[in-house]
């Protein structure tokens, strides 16, 4: 647990509540939390559940790996202690998307499984949807799509910590789902996870 720097200050309650933004909108916010392999296609997969559920007419918001780190997360790295802050962080935006009332998909490596069980838990505290999509793929697969030449680069030693290469990634134990989009399309993809928000009330059934 991060700990809490300021003292002297105090939550301070709205008239507006979750409940109210999610009358206005017409739905209610969920987090898709992809973890996986960097190429194991969580972005991909994302993306397109995004554009889905967007002609469906809800508002969703897609926090991506390397998008936040050029921006809010500009000044962390990828040791553990950066790794940990990062998913922290994302873990505490996507909580103020579904608060607002937005389904949130978060791709993130998100290697260690204790910094993905405690965006989970932020997320239970506050009685918010938290469903946790593994994209497992074998670590030769995503190598050998290597979208961006980083494992060439990282098995030549030129990156240092690469996940899969020289650092670890815990699989989740319990995903909610578990996609492989080494063995599925990615149209049977987005329909698993579809089918996911239906069974929770998210979408109509
Ligand atoms: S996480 O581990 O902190 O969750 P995040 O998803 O934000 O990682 O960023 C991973 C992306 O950064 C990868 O898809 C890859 O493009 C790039 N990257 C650069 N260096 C590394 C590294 N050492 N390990 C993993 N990904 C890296």
């Amino acid at each position: 647990m991060t700990e809490q720097k300021a003292t002297n200050v105090h939550w301070h309650e709205g008239d507006i509540t979750r409940e109210h933004r999610n009358e206005l909108l017409g739905q209610r916010g969920a987090t898709l939390w992809f973890t996986g392999l960097s190429g194991s296609g969580k972005s991909t997969v994302a993306v397109a559940i995004e554009g889905v559920l967007h002609e469906a007419g809800r508002l969703c918001y897609r926090l991506d790996g390397d998008n936040v780190r050029l921006g809010i997360n500009r000044n962390l790295g990828f040791s553990a202690e950066d790794r940990a802050e990062n998913i922290r962080r994302i873990g505490e935006v996507a909580k103020l998307f579904v608060d607002t009332g937005v389904i949130t998909l978060s791709s993130f490596v998100s290697p260690y499984r204790a910094d993905r069980d405690q965006v989970r838990a932020l997320h239970a505290e506050a009685g918010m949807d938290f469903i946790e999509i593994f994209v497992d793929v074998p670590l030769e697969v995503a190598e050998s799509r290597d979208p961006k030449g980083l494992y060439k680069k990282a098995r030549a030693g030129e990156i240092k910590n690469f996940t899969g290469i020289d650092d670890p990634y815990e699989a989740p134990e319990k995903p909610e789902i578990v996609l492989n989009s080494a063995e599925m399309s990615l149209e049977e993809e987005v329909n698993v996870v579809l089918a996911a928000l239906r069974e929770r009330g998210i979408l109509p059934a």
